[in-house]
């Protein structure tokens, strides 16, 4: 079975800066010790309000780091002209709602296809890894793929907030989706929401070649240590493919 890669989101890292607007604790450093970790990737969402990741932190992390960085945006103008200006491995491109706490669902791909295409096209077009964040649906997956991204990213935050039968359910809509998607030749992520406790059973689904988690893996951090907390959640993910 293929190795599952793990990609460490620090946007959080960056909230608690802003919390006090200085420069510590910084994102950079964040990012540097999870590689050494063992994370495979970084991942940072420059959202339009700027509320956690700045503008100098995606420039820094271009230049410092040597693990891929996958830059999760908006469908925007703006966000297109800063992803053409500092070329990362990958764009994860992601709904974005000023009022909202996080991502709350997958972007519409099939409903803003006329919107997306253009801005997909020259993100691909560039040499950017084009993923779509997109809730487990047929409809969605069949949408990205005529859009021309070569990767999704299903949204597991409906799975993560569930309990018993109906996250067994949700778990199967994500399994369903992503050996469609695997069947339609696209490349299949999965993340949000996801801990210690309910990682295995999506890391289990051996279509699933990458997972994207944040706000636990810093939040745990701050028990545990930022090292110890990728470690495990790295160690539970390939117990889980194994
Ligand atoms: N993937 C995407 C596209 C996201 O927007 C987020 C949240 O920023 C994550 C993964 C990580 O989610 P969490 O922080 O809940 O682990």
């Amino acid at each position: 079975m293929q190795k599952l890669r793990l990609g460490v989101n620090i946007d959080h890292v960056a909230t608690v800066r802003q919390a006090r607007g200085g420069s510590h604790p910084s994102p950079l450093r964040a990012a540097m010790m999870a590689a050494a970790a063992g994370a495979d990737g970084i991942t940072a969402h420059l959202r339009e309000d700027r509320r956690h990741i700045s503008d100098h932190d995606i420039e820094s992390l271009r230049l410092e780091l040597r693990i891929p960085l996958n830059l999760e945006m908006a469908a925007t103008e703006e966000m297109k002209t800063i992803a053409l200006k500092h070329l990362p491995h990958a764009c994860c491109i992601v709904p974005e709602n000023r009022e909202e706490r996080t991502t709350e669902g997958g972007i519409d791909a099939a409903g803003q296809f006329d919107r997306l295409k253009p801005i997909v096209a020259e993100l691909v077009d560039a040499g950017i890894r084009v993923s779509m964040f997109i809730e487990p649906d047929k409809r969605q997956l069949d949408a990205s793929r005529a859009l021309g991204a070569p990767v999704v990213e299903l949204h597991t935050g409906a799975y993560s907030n569930a309990k018993g039968v109906e996250q067994k359910a949700l778990l199967n809509k994500v399994d369903v989706a992503a050996k469609y998607g695997t069947s339609i030749g696209l490349e299949i992520h999965a993340g949000h929401g996801l801990t210690f406790e309910n990682v295995q059973a999506i890391a289990a689904i051996r279509e699933i070649r990458e997972l994207n988690i944040g706000h636990y893996l810093i939040g745990e951090a701050i028990f545990i240590g930022l090292e110890a907390s990728i470690r495990r959640m790295r160690q539970l993910m390939d117990e889980a493919r194994t």
